[in-house]
């Protein structure tokens, strides 16, 4: 089962999310850590960004990216995550990977498969959750064995995104994203979700029937998935409580 950890805001939540990347990189310098975009992940690196660790050697992989866009667009995950994660962290450029950086497009999925594998695979994984469940950008209906590849994105997830964009035509509908199978790889899965928006999909995420249709429930197969949420968020968890009660009793060993 996940550990759930339901707090008070998104600010606690990026603190608790940090201190798991403080205490892997604390002990391996050179971990590798796996990069998500949007606004969930935005307290974490904030949170991260205030220890002034140095975070030079740490690795990184994108979850996913657009397919579509013109090199340098500012919405692109690539951009996004130099802007948002790179720069603020002070990671090394050439050490973040994102999905589809250089070479053609129909190799990709391969070569970033290989490129995680040369790096020993994936440390620590952060995630997100979007409304349809899905995770990185596998919506509903990707295999739970997916790589690395090119998907088509749902409406429904173009919609969520076009506030990032000048319209809803500018949404690309392709990207390339980490399979579940990929995500499945690393070591230790840390999913953070806000608001009463994501509480359906993040319910049947945790507590749902296993299912390729909500992607995100794939977590409950892996061995060590943290879930942080605030209070909205945690809105239709039917076990919160037990939740609640095994984080406020956990043994002093796992607080370290
Ligand atoms: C995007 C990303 C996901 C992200 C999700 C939620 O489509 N590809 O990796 O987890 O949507 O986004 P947000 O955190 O902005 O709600």
């Amino acid at each position: 089962m996940a550990e759930v950890v339901i707090v008070e805001s998104a600010e606690t939540a990026g603190e608790v999310a940090a201190d798991e990347i403080e205490k892997l990189v604390r002990a391996n310098p050179r971990a590798v850590l796996g990069l998500a975009t949007g606004s969930t992940p935005l307290t974490t690196w904030r949170a991260l960004a205030a220890r002034g660790l140095d975070l030079s050697q740490v690795r990184g992989f994108a979850l996913d990216e657009y397919v579509g866009l013109p090199a340098g667009h500012p919405e692109s995950y690539r951009s996004v995550i130099t802007r948002e994660v790179v720069e603020p962290l002070g990671l090394t450029p050439s050490l973040v990977r994102v999905p589809a950086d250089d070479g053609p497009i129909e190799t990709a999925g391969a070569d970033y498969e290989a490129a995680i594998t040369a790096a020993g695979g994936v440390d620590l994984q952060i995630l997100g959750i979007g409304r349809t469940g899905h995770i990185g950008f596998n919506e509903p209906g990707s295999s739970f064995a997916s790589l690395t590849r090119v998907k088509t994105l749902t409406e429904q997830t173009r919609l969520d995104n076009a506030r990032f964009f000048d319209s809803l035509d500018d949404v690309p509908k392709h990207c390339i994203t980490q399979g579940l199978g990929t995500i499945m790889r690393a070591r230790h899965l840390v999913l953070l979700a806000f608001g009463s928006g994501k509480a359906s999909a993040l319910a049947r995420a945790v507590e749902g029937p296993v299912t390729a249709s909500l992607p995100g429930s794939a977590i409950q197969l892996h061995q060590r998935v943290t879930v942080i949420v605030d209070e909205e968020a945690a809105a239709d968890l039917e076990f919160a409580d037990y939740y609640r009660y095994a984080w406020a009793n956990r043994l002093d060993w796992e607080k370290l």
